[in-house]
């Protein structure tokens, strides 16, 4: 009852502000405008990508998750920023969209979180058209022994905190295994972030 208290009035407050950080808008403003056509963003919390979009690229703007505190959330967004975005609600390992029908899928700090990241990346593959992509900002996996250590040791009880997010993901690896191409990959630590959980990964990846 605790536990659920938490996930419907406290995680979704603390997921916002967490993610609105500026070092972490300023990933948004790397990856977000690159979105065009039928767009599916996965795990689109409080709808912090919004503000991001190229408007004029967008043809249709979904925006999926399993929360519907946070859907509530990006709703609002929504209409701050005067956008049409049509919410699914529910986890992205099974999407309620017709196969082949998205030009670009949008993943920000959201592999993190998702239970099985290798079934949903199966499900979004299938709505994929062919020619589509997928963009990526993640979290995860830092390179030195030494953070990664305190990523391993830290990490269980940090999802009970955070939503099930996990810190110590390798995200290239989990793209790849999923079959998808990564196409390009930047990496870096995020500045004035504890580096545990500022190491990003951001790129592009297709069938
Ligand atoms: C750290 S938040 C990031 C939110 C947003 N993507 C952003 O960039 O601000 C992680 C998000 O993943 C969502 N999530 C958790 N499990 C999921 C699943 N199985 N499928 C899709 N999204 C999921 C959560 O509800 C939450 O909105």
């Amino acid at each position: 009852m605790i536990k659920k208290a938490y996930e419907k009035y406290v995680l979704p407050k603390l997921l916002d502000v967490c993610c609105s950080t500026k070092p972490v808008s300023y990933q948004r403003a790397k990856v977000v405008p690159n979105a065009s056509g039928n767009i599916l963003e996965i795990g689109i919390g409080s709808g912090l990508n919004l503000p991001y979009y190229s408007k004029s690229k967008i043809t249709k703007l979904y925006g999926l998750d399993p929360s519907e505190e946070l859907c509530e959330m990006a709703n609002k967004n929504a209409s701050k920023h005067s956008m049409d975005v049509e919410m699914l609600i529910s986890g992205a390992e099974e999407i309620e969209l017709p196969s082949r029908t998205i030009d670009t899928v949008l993943i920000t700090y959201t592999l993190c979180s998702i239970p099985s990241p290798n079934d949903a990346l199966q499900e979004i593959k299938r709505v994929m058209k062919d020619d589509a992509i997928i963009i990526f900002c993640e979290h995860g996996k830092a390179p030195d022994e030494n953070i990664l250590k305190w990523q391993n040791r830290i990490n269980p009880l940090w999802g009970k905190i955070a939503g099930g997010c996990n810190i110590n993901r390798d995200i290239p690896n989990i793209i790849n295994s999923a079959g998808l191409k990564i196409n390009n990959l930047e990496q870096m630590y995020l500045p004035s972030t504890p580096k545990i959980v500022g190491y990003n990964y951001w790129g592009t990846a297709s069938s």
